[in-house]
């Protein structure tokens, strides 16, 4: 059973690292109405009424007990001005015209049909309001990526990282980005690179069990599997030794649109 404690805590420490980025392109204003699209546990979302504290957040995601988990947290710091909604952002109806900026981080590349989704968040935007999100770029330039990939290729089936492909890296390539904001109405679409670093661990073992906890990494197995995943996890973090600890490298792309 995953412990949600841990798995929040291990989004900020693999997510994090795009926050002020993010943040600083959403632009979220005093009064701002903000959408968090895919929203997970929440620590995005309550950022939103730390800078729009006359605005009103809501934290949009498919997965019941990750909004649960955020309400809790967000009444345990007396959040205010902030809902958590349950539904798919493809074809949830949010109320239309409603926002005044929409952001993710990590949350928009899960789409089946990633135009139809954007159109949706775009007619839940006002005219000319913004949307902010982070994707993951190549998984080539993301370490943690690859390393989970070759640690579990011999325990669990073959999982795709195709870029452009549904998942992970479905929007790993800019031109891509482009092409489905252009498609879903939006404009002015502007797209940089983020690079940064996860700092995964004191050691390689250490490492290894925060991933291993980490829900999103879906390596729900027996405890003898769990054990080799481990071992293998390990070694592949020995490469990524510096002397603060391990630290992978984290490629994404932080893009920005306006709605017509
Ligand atoms: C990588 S996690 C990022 C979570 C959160 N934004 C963060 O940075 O901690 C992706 C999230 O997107 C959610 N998600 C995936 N597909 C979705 C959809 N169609 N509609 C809403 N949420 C979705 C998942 O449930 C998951 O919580």
């Amino acid at each position: 059973m995953i412990d949600r404690t841990h798995d929040a805590a291990v989004y900020e420490t693999i997510c994090g690292g795009y926050d002020d980025r993010l943040f600083a392109a959403a632009a979220i204003g005093t009064t701002d109405r903000v959408l968090d699209i895919g929203c997970g546990y929440g620590r995005t979302t309550m950022e939103a009424p730390r800078r729009a504290p006359e605005g009103h957040a809501v934290g949009n995601d498919l997965a019941a007990p990750l909004l649960e988990h955020a309400r809790r947290t967000a009444r345990s710091e007396n959040i205010r001005n902030i809902t958590f909604e349950q539904g798919d952002a493809q074809v949830h109806p949010f109320p239309t015209k409603e926002f005044d900026v929409a952001i993710s981080r990590m949350g928009t590349m899960f789409f089946a049909d990633p135009v139809a989704a954007f159109a949706n968040i775009g007619a839940a935007l006002r005219p000319g309001g913004r949307l902010a999100c982070a994707v993951t770029a190549d998984p080539r330039e993301n370490d943690l990526a690859m390393v989970l990939g070759s640690a579990v290729a011999d325990h669990l089936p073959p999982r795709t990282n195709e870029i452009g492909a549904p998942g992970l890296s479905s929007l790993a390539d800019p031109d891509r980005i482009r092409e489905v904001l252009t498609a879903a109405g939006f404009t002015d679409t502007g797209i940089e690179k983020i690079e940064t670093r996860i700092a995964a661990g004191r050691t390689a073992a250490e490492a290894a069990t925060l991933i291993l906890g980490w829900g999103a990494a879906g390596l729900d197995v027996d405890d003898a599997t769990r054990t080799r995943m481990h071992d293998a996890l390990a070694e592949g973090l020995r490469n990524h030794r510096h002397p603060d600890g391990i630290r992978l490298r984290s490629a994404g792309w932080l893009f920005t649109a306006t709605c017509v």
